[in-house]
């Protein structure tokens, strides 16, 4: 579902890794309409410089926050008080904010904004409209700005509990980054069986686009998995060795929540 109705500007507070792949997004998409969006960024961004080649305003004079409909503040966890607290002023006061900040309640954010806030944990796959991201908010209205938001550049997954948020984070904004290093540990595995650096890692980055490319088909990971894995086949016999050892679930388990525990802790 996308946000094409122009009923007010979406301010992006912070334009570096995710909210540049956020403004890419949304242009790519036309979910916002490129003379409905600000960005805030102190210093310059390409993706910022895109989008103001298109009619986007990059840190206009505060008065232009008046006709903002909603802010969604791509910031580090720690600086987001000093990001979000000059802006208030200048915000209507049925704007929402979305934050798609690691581990920073919306109580928090509530307290210092005095607006309905929604949660969005995505991944940077947003960029090309191919993300995930999870979504809560205890406000109805919130959370369908956000929907609309992010629903033409990830697969939005509703979450009842914000304190799911933190497994989200570590399952989804996080994952990406286990995956590419899950595929340099293949890549190496494949120079150990003597294969040269360049050839292990263009094997395995297109095992990852295979990979890829079978979860946008929406079967589930067990079908997926049986499609490649024939029985007394090369690959059940990796998949058997791999289980066999049980240190790829110890592996993605420490990761997760070593990653959830970083989010409780984060905000500063
Ligand atoms: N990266 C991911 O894949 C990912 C995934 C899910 C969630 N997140 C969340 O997204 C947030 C941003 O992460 P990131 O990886 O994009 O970090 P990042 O690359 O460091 O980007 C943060 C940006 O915030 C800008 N900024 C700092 N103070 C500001 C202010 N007062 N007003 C406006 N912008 C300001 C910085 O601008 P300058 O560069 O000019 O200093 C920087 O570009 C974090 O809270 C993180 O938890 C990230």
């Amino acid at each position: 579902m996308t946000d094409k109705r122009s009923s007010g500007a979406v301010v992006l507070v912070g334009c570096g890794r995710l909210g540049s792949a956020i403004l890419e997004g949304w242009l790519a998409t036309e979910t916002v309409a490129p003379a409905d969006l600000i960005v805030l960024t102190p210093s310059e961004k390409p993706a910022a410089e895109a989008a103001r080649a298109v009619g986007a305003a990059i840190n206009p004079p505060h008065g232009a926050l008046g006709r903002a409909r909603a802010v969604v503040l791509a910031v580090k966890p720690a600086k987001w008080r000093d990001a979000l607290e000059p802006v208030l002023g200048g915000l209507p006061p049925e704007a929402v904010i979305v934050s798609v900040m690691a581990g920073v309640s919306a109580d928090g954010i509530a307290a210092l904004a005095a607006r309905p806030v929604a949660r969005v944990m995505p991944t940077t796959g947003v960029a090309q409209a191919r993300g995930v991201a999870a979504l809560w908010s205890a406000d109805a209205a919130a959370r369908e700005t956000a929907r609309r938001l992010f629903g033409a550049i990830a697969d939005v997954v509703d979450l009842d509990r914000e304190a799911l948020m933190d497994a989200a984070t570590a399952v989804a904004g996080s994952a990406p980054a286990f995956i590419h290093a899950f595929v340099q540990a293949l890549a190496r595995a494949g120079e150990g069986q003597g294969l040269s650096p360049e050839a292990a890692g263009r094997l395995a980055r297109g095992a990852l686009r295979s990979a890829g490319a079978g979860a946008d088909t929406g079967e589930p990971l067990d079908a997926l998995i049986a499609r490649i894995a024939s029985p007394g086949g090369t690959t059940r016999a990796g998949l058997d060795a791999m289980q066999a050892t049980g240190d790829l679930d110890r592996a993605a388990e420490a990761a997760v929540e070593a990653a959830v525990q970083r989010a409780k802790t984060i905000s500063g």
